[in-house]
């Protein structure tokens, strides 16, 4: 649906071009709005919400996926890059839960080709849950009300680590956050957004970020060089799409991540050393663009990607199944 919406740059438009220049522009904006999730089978999101709340599904007992996709913190755990069990410090940044459904594949190198892929490796990851599939399926089906939640979703009381990666990538396909500010501006509301974030949001789109940063999520549908017009330099030693397509062309390339709720993901890139917005927008202009901000400028961006908080999800925390005296206890 066609909704009118009048920019300084439509109005130019609209006079050199009459009002059919003006729908033309309003609706080429390299951005679009975040649609609300559909859910198809609500038994199967509520037994995947579960699931990423328990921390049963980890060897200790103790972490969950929203230990590092913290839900009340924009999906991640804000800090540069996550610890996992026995204290772990990983190799690197955990992006956000939230949009991920939009991403062309998941992973900072796009190892995993969707979320139900994507699922299966943190409980297996020994550097993450530190568990292993036989071991969290032992667990599920050890549990009644597990079992019982497993019937209604899938119809059968077979749990397997199938039943597992699909209920939590059905959950997580609704973390979406539509109604951000800048969200109601593309749907026709002028008052959404001041003059320093439109602004913002005109240096965003002329600088050149959405050559990268575009679609409903910002970001999150293409591999790109981090360092383009100067080398980054990385407190990572992570080499992004080359660990899965061996091409030496796509060594440093990693996802684009979304900027969807960018301002509670901090902090960023992929080894997470930019502490502030200041600091990636300010790198990314120079290594990205060859471009150097000015204070004010880099401040009216700040403002801009700050109207790009959406709703973030809410509901009941869930009541997890309590374990029977069969089901395998937490190891060290
Ligand atoms: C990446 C979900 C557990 C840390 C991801 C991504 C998703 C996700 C969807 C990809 C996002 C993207 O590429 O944009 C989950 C689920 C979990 C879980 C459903 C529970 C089963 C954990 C835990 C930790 C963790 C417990 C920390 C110990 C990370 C990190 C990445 C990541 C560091 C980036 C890894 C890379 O790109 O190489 N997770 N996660 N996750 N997650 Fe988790
Ligand atoms: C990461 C903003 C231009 C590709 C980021 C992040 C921000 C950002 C805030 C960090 C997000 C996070 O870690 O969650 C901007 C702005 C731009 C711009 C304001 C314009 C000045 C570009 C361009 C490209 C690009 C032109 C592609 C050539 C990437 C990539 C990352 C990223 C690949 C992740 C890099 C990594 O962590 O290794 N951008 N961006 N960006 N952006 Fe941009």
């Amino acid at each position: 649906m066609f909704q009118l919406k009048i920019t300084p740059t439509a109005i130019v438009l609209a006079a050199t071009l009459g009002l059919a220049g003006l729908a033309q522009a309003a609706g080429n904006e390299p951005i679009q709005p975040i649609k609300p999730a559909k859910v198809a089978n609500p038994a199967l999101v509520e037994l995947g919400k579960k699931l990423y709340f328990d921390p049963r599904l980890s060897m200790s007992g103790f972490i969950s996926c929203n230990s590092c996709h913290n839900l009340s913190m924009g999906g991640t755990d804000n800090i540069k890059t996550s610890i996992g069990h026995n204290w772990n410090e990983g190799p690197i940044n955990a992006p956000t839960v939230l949009n991920s459904s939009l991403n062309v594949a998941q992973f900072w190198d796009g190892r995993a080709a969707d979320l139900k892929a994507q699922a299966g490796g943190p409980i297996a990851n020994p550097g993450e849950m530190a568990s292993n599939h036989t071991l969290a399926v032992d667990v599920v089906k050890s549990i009644p009300g597990y079992v019982a939640e497993f019937k209604k979703a899938f119809g059968s009381d077979k749990v397997d680590i199938d039943g597992i990666t699909k209920a939590i990538a059905a959950f997580e396909e609704t973390l979406v956050t539509p109604n951000s500010r800048f969200d109601k501006w593309l749907k026709g509301d002028q008052k959404a957004l001041s003059k320093n974030e439109l602004e913002g949001y005109k240096l965003f789109k002329d600088s050149g970020c959405v050559a990268c940063h575009n679609g409903p999520a910002v970001g999150g549908n293409s591999f790109q060089k981090m360092g383009v017009v100067e080398p980054y330099k990385a407190s990572s030693a992570a080499e992004g799409r080359v660990a899965v397509t061996g091409k030496d062309a796509d060594r440093f390339n990693f996802k684009v991540p979304t900027l969807r709720n960018v301002e509670m993901t901090y902090p960023y890139f992929h080894d997470g050393a930019a502490n502030t917005l200041k600091e990636a927008v300010d790198t990314m202009g120079r290594i990205q663009l060859g471009k150097k901000f000015t204070d004010e400028e880099n401040a009216k961006i700040v403002a801009f990607l700050k109207t790009l908080t959406g709703d973030q999800p809410s509901f009941k925390l869930p009541i997890l199944p309590p374990s029977a005296d069969a089901t395998p206890r937490p190891q060290p």
